[in-house]
């Protein structure tokens, strides 16, 4: 069966698609009183299937667990006409994904990337002290609304903490953007806060800079370079980016979960203080971590070069010249 505009589920009459992820349809739907929310269904194929349906009861008892201004509200629940799969009847949220509301490859400015940035921590912070991991985070988990309020959309494949494992990868989800993963999820470990801090980081970078922090031909090649590479410098990428925000964004992005902000709070605390953080400071807290490494090299050394080109210029000029004189004058 497939669900078409028009349907009733439940309470509610579907109004149009928004949506299709590999565990069900989205739908703007209306409720007996006329309110237009979003409606979560599962995937009829998934009803036999005992993986998916612990999922989606996952999901949806970690969403009604959350009560937080950043965080999608639930409005109610419900379950399909057929099984036992539940459906998810959540607020409408006027306004547009991150991706659409920020990204046209070009960066946002400072003060709304870290004013964003720190509404994200929020809504991962609350999560994260209640013993949930979002572990999917991207601009397309995550809206702004109308008035700017950011909202934290999709548990889809978030993790409660003490809870049985139910997430292999044969009931994940089907895999979509790498470009905000964790070096420890793309190795295949099912991921802690740290690995949405780890996330939250690169989405950061993304709108300071315009780009994910990596780029390849191929999701693997993404992949591959969370786990090997360090991004190129955001200052390199983009002048007037503060140097200390730098620096506070790669410490999200670190490699070695150890080695990162270990609490959203603490990435929070340090976005929001950023003008009066010492960048060296922080470069030196993890010397041989690799994202860390690039701009304590390049970084530092670049802008340093690039204000000495003209001198270095005169030099090889001024060595040219002195070079043929001193040729003339052994003839
Ligand atoms: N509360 C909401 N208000 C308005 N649109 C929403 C809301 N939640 C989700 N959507 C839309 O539905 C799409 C899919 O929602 P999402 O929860 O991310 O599910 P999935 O990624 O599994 O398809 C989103 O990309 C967004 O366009
Ligand atoms: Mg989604």
């Amino acid at each position: 069966m497939v669900y078409v505009p028009g349907d009733r589920v439940g309470d509610y009459s579907l109004v149009r698609r928004l949506g299709q992820g590999g565990m069900g349809v989205v739908f703007e739907a209306r409720g007996p009183d006329g309110a237009r929310v979003v409606l979560k269904i599962p995937h009829f194929q998934l009803l036999e299937e005992p993986g998916a349906r612990d999922r989606y009861h996952r999901e949806l008892e970690v969403t009604r667990l959350l009560d937080h201004p950043n965080v999608q509200r639930v409005v109610a629940t419900g379950v399909v006409a057929r099984g036992d799969m539940p459906y998810l009847a959540l607020e409408w949220i006027d306004g547009s994904l991150l991706r659409d509301h920020l990204y046209d490859g070009s960066p946002v400015g400072v003060d709304e990337a870290v004013g964003i940035a720190i509404q994200v921590c929020d809504a991962l912070d609350y999560c994260h002290t209640r013993g949930v991991v979002h572990r999917d985070l991207k601009p397309d988990n995550l809206m702004v609304g109308r008035d700017g309020r950011v909202r934290l959309i999709d548990f889809g494949a978030s993790l409660l903490e003490g809870a049985t494992r139910i997430t292999t990868s044969s009931n994940s989800p089907a895999l979509g953007t790498p470009d905000y993963m964790s070096p420890e999820q793309v190795q295949g470990h099912r991921g802690d806060a740290r690995s949405d801090i780890y996330s939250h980081g690169a989405m950061v970078y993304e709108m300071l800079t315009g780009h994910p922090p990596y780029r390849g031909d191929t999701a693997l090649a993404v992949m591959a370079q969370h786990v090997q590479s360090s991004p190129s410098p955001m200052r390199d990428r983009v002048r007037g980016i503060p140097r200390a925000l730098e620096a506070v964004t790669f410490k999200a992005m670190r490699r070695d979960p150890a080695t990162r902000y270990q609490t959203m709070l603490a990435f929070r605390t340090d976005l929001q203080n950023f003008k009066v953080l010492d960048a060296d400071a922080i470069w030196r807290e993890a010397p041989g971590e690799g994202p860390g490494r690039m701009p304590v090299t390049l970084g530092m050394r670049l802008p340093a070069l690039r204000s000495m080109a003209p001198w270095i210029g005169v030099g090889v000029v001024a060595a040219i010249i002195g070079f043929a004189v001193g040729a003339m004058g052994l003839r």
